[in-house]
């Protein structure tokens, strides 16, 4: 064991979702030292404990895993639980940190970002419900960051952390683990897997595209040797350290390949595709004509809570159902018809842990591609495609009939998120300063056939612990329930990028055949002259939409 002298790095602070940086700045000797031994330090020494270790695969993955291993040793841990290759999706870590009861977890991933030698990186804590660190931790982590002058690491060989088994590291053990069992395993405790496999001996078919991220073992095992679906059902399953140069991000930008297969009359039943670090999804109906019906994730949330007790796990009902600001509404019209709670919370998956673990909440869901339960504390790309499995093999409904014959009963909430990508820190900054600086007068304002009711900075208050957090983004509510969010994005490694939010709700049917883009217009028309983006930005268009 060596204790190594450093310097603290600037800039060691965890965003929306842990520290993201290039894989370049990880690279550097000691950066990544110095943050696991923030993190070590920061929980107020972890000797003794019981870690899980692993990511999403991505390049520098393998090489972080030995470090940490190796610092766990020098930090007196007890034993560290690692998934074999260093693997272990988001959802399967929060699954291993609450199934064996450890102290909490480390997660190596940049969940979408792009991977490769000049990708990005991450690491990320999870405390020991299995969910990200809340921002008490993050901030004492970030504190340590600052002062850090030293850190300990076992000087020895690489483990082998490719075969299952348990090995000693100086005083620790180290156990390889199965990254898919108990993920799977859980899986099959929360859903009605002979239904589905029926579905599938049916005849039915699902294209789930693992977009060369973690994701892929995970689908292969469940989807196609635990319910049977065709060999081929999975694409683009092998996890690569740069997802094959793609950016794995399940959106209809990015999961170009689903998007391909799922038009046409001839696509299959259902599509689905996962990210990065398999805690996103993507679902994907047979649309008519050749283009794929779309499912925002906003709708996908809704009509998940409307139809959750034909799911075994859910059979009781849900305690309440949450959601982040920027989400739509949409899920608040379905708890408001099931006389249950929702709840309205900062964007991060972090916010959602209290309400998971107080019982107040069983199903959470972002705008942002992300939906989960109780059952584990992180979004979970592959329980939503489940789910929605579930409902298909039990309603016998094509995806089609079920969206329609929901809005048809809640309205529909037409959404959409538009992106403006790589703009200068100062000139971002700016913009959101001059937005707030306005929101005082906005009440009233009319514009594009819409008339302010309401505008904002969301401020949060936990109901289970009180703690409050501001600035979560700028909102501006309309006559009639539209809204505009403005935020800037806490993810990523580059400049700054500018979300803006627009979700238009229509209850009469004859209006829910629009084009999501055009039923949004005048929305789109009043971000840009309220937040002044071109003038502030230079961008005329958003870089992604979705
Ligand atoms: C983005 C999403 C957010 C999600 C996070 C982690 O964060 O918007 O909903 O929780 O990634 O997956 P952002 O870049 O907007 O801060
Ligand atoms: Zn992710």
């Amino acid at each position: 064991m060596t204790t190594v002298a450093t310097q603290p790095f600037s800039g060691q602070k965890p965003g929306t979702s842990g520290l993201r940086k290039k894989v370049t700045v990880f690279q550097q000797p000691h950066y990544l030292e110095n943050f696991v031994q923030s993190i070590f330090d920061a929980l107020g020494g972890v000797a003794g404990q019981t870690l899980v270790v692993g990511g999403d695969g991505r390049y520098h993955n393998r090489e972080a895993v030995q470090t940490i291993l190796k610092m766990a040793a020098a930090n007196g841990v007890a034993r560290v639980l690692v998934g074999a290759g260093g693997i272990l999706s988001t959802p399967a870590a929060s699954c291993v940190i609450r199934k064996y009861r450890t102290l909490g977890g480390i997660v190596l991933s940049a969940s979408h970002n792009p991977g490769g030698p000049d990708g990005d990186f991450g690491i990320k804590y999870n405390i020991a419900n299995g969910g990200p660190a809340p921002e008490k931790i993050t901030e004492a982590i970030y504190a340590r960051t600052q002062t850090l002058a030293e850190y300990r690491i076992a000087d020895a060989g690489d483990v082998d952390i490719d075969t299952v088994g348990s090995r000693q590291l100086l005083e620790t053990t180290i156990t390889v683990i199965d990254p898919v069992a108990d993920y799977a395993e859980l899986q099959q405790q929360l859903f009605d897997f002979p239904a589905i496999r029926a579905w599938f001996a049916a005849g039915h078919t699902l294209c789930f595209d693992g977009m060369h991220a973690v994701s892929g073992p995970y689908a292969h095992r469940i989807l196609e040797d635990l319910l049977g679906a065709p060999r081929g059902t999975v694409i683009n399953g092998t996890p690569l350290p740069d997802f094959g140069q793609g950016h794995p991000d399940p959106n209809p930008a990015y999961a170009t390949e689903l998007i391909a297969r799922m038009s046409g009359p001839d696509a299959p039943d259902f599509g689905a595709a996962s990210d990065g670090d398999a805690d996103r999804n993507m679902v994907v109906g047979r649309g008519t004509g050749s283009e794929p019906l779309l499912i925002s994730p906003s709708d996908s949330l809704a009509i998940l809570a409307a139809n959750a007790t034909l799911v075994p796990a859910y059979q009781a009902g849900l305690k309440g159902v949450a959601r982040s600001m920027p989400t739509s509404t949409a899920v608040d019209a379905v708890a408001r018809a099931l006389g249950i709670p929702a709840y309205e919370t900062p964007t991060g998956w972090k916010f959602f842990g209290n309400l998971l673990d107080a019982g107040m909440a069983t199903l959470c869901g972002e705008e942002s591609y992300g939906t989960g339960s109780d059952h584990v504390r992180e979004k979970d790309g592959l329980w939503a495609v489940l789910f929605w499995l579930n409902l298909l093999a039990t309603t016998g409904k094509s995806v089609a009939q079920i969206v329609q014959e929901h809005w048809g009963r809640f309205g529909r909430h037409y959404y959409s998120r538009h992106d403006f990508e790589g703009i200068a820190t100062e000139q971002a900054d700016t913009l959101m300063a001059a937005l707030r600086g306005k929101l005082a007068g906005l009440p009233g304002l009319a514009l594009n056939g819409l008339t302010v009711a309401e505008a904002d900075d969301f401020a949060y208050t936990d109901p289970v612990d009180g703690s409050v957090s501001r600035q979560q983004g700028v909102r501006i509510v309309f006559a009639g329930g539209s809204r505009i969010v403005f935020r800037l994005s806490g993810t990523g490694t580059e400049g700054a990028t500018l979300r803006v939010y627009l979700e238009r709700f229509v209850s009469d049917p004859t209006g829910h055949g629009q084009p999501t883009q055009a039923a949004l217009a005048p929305l789109i028309a009043s971000a840009h002259e309220i937040a002044q983006i071109t003038a502030h930005t230079g961008l005329t268009e958003p870089t992604v939409v979705t």
